[in-house]
């Protein structure tokens, strides 16, 4: 064969729905010496990355891991160890990946019911008490920030709920953590998942997860065995804690960039950066209102991180974000299902969560529409 070009990827900004910029910081660490996965040197950046993302989900739960694998690895993590056949589970849908959460549940086996809600809106607790009252669930699932629609859910309410029914409380916070408060402890999420690449900073590749241990006790109190060996938690636990059995090989640089990115943002601080998402997203806002273009959720509920934009009547969805690669060698995201063509997602996150960032987009947009 003749070879391929040498890679060239463009240097875009990245604005959509993740995977978010990485700082040159980060950049720098994934080009650090590769060693083994079970080298004395490396076993000492897996405990400080630990105790890093510990602070960062705001838990004191032994079980704070990256998987290896993107957000849903984290998805699917969480609920092939809580669920076995059978299994009674609810989970809120008001989008793509509550949606996904339902089909993962259900190749488990489990009996899935759902809360659902109109897509661009929030869950309503109401609807959770009703639900709980009427079936004690092994398992209830929400996600935090819903990617899809840039609506963050309150989680407060929703947590007393599933408490009270004696359920275990997951929560999808791929898009969330860094960006907003997360609070795994204080909340009283019991299981919480995310992701590398959108507010921590990285690229994709690690979904960090923690299990507090009233879940870890629902995986060794297991019938059956996990049905993926691959996310077996009870088996991954073994290499990251103390005994050091070889699972699978870690990816070595990716641990790096998450080491490096999770040190960057515990520098600067978990406050700081939810109000830097926060100020960032209230300038986006201001921006884009100049050009007539209208936040799509209610604001009490706006993900400062993912920011979803109503498309002015009249502007052809497509050419807009086709011309903002060419032009301006920028991405932002499309809507998905019902909001397709409907919605842009302009993501504001991590190290991308910018003002100069919303003054190019919004000195791009000007321009095409
Ligand atoms: C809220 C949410 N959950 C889960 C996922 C799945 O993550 P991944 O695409 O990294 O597998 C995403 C990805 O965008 C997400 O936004």
């Amino acid at each position: 064969m003749s070879l391929p070009p040498k890679l060239n990827p463009p240097n875009r900004t990245l604005l959509g729905p993740g995977p978010s910029p990485v700082s040159q910081r980060v950049l720098q660490a994934l080009s650090l010496p590769v060693v083994g996965h079970l080298d004395p040197e490396f076993l000492k950046i897996m405990d400080q990355s630990m105790a890093m993302l510990r602070e960062v989900f705001q838990t004191k739960n032994r079980l704070a891991l990256p998987m290896s694998g993107t957000g849903s690895a984290g998805m699917e993590t969480c609920f092939v160890n809580l669920l076995e056949p059978g299994d009674a589970v609810l989970i809120g849908v008001n989008g793509v990946f509550g949606t996904r959460m339902v089909d993962v549940a259900q190749r488990c086996g489990a009996q899935v019911d759902t809360v659902e809600a109109e897509w661009g809106t929030a869950l309503d607790p109401q609807q959770f008490r009703t639900a709980l009252a009427k079936k004690k669930y092994k398992v209830t699932a929400i996600v935090h920030a819903e990617t899809s629609t840039g609506v963050l859910q309150p989680l407060d309410d929703i947590a007393r709920l599933v408490h009270e029914n004696g359920s275990l409380f997951l929560v999808d916070a791929v898009t969330s953590l860094g960006g907003a408060p997360v609070r795994v402890d204080e909340v009283g999420i019991d299981v919480c998942y995310s992701g590398t690449q959108k507010c921590l900073g990285c690229p994709p590749g690690l979904s960090p997860v923690t299990f507090n241990e009233r879940a870890v006790e629902v995986i060794r109190n297991r019938k059956q065995k996990v049905q993926s060996w691959y996310l077996d938690l009870s088996m991954i636990e073994k290499y990251w804690g103390s005994e050091r059995v070889y699972h699978h090989t870690a990816p070595i640089s990716m641990n790096y960039a998450l080491h490096a990115a999770l040190r960057i943002l515990l520098e600067e601080g978990m406050e700081a950066s939810w109000q830097r998402h926060r100020q960032v997203h209230e300038t986006l806002v201001r921006e884009m209102r100049k050009l007539e273009v209208e936040p799509a959720v209610a604001e009490s509920i706006r993900a400062p991180m993912i920011n979803t934009m109503t498309i002015p009547d009249g502007t052809d969805d497509a050419r807009v974000r086709q011309r903002l690669y060419d032009e301006f060698n920028i991405e932002i995201g499309a809507g998905l299902g019902p909001l397709k063509g409907k919605i842009w997602r302009v993501g504001l996150m991590g190290y991308g969560s910018r003002v100069e960032n919303v003054e190019l987009l919004a000195k791009a947009l000007k321009q095409l529409i």
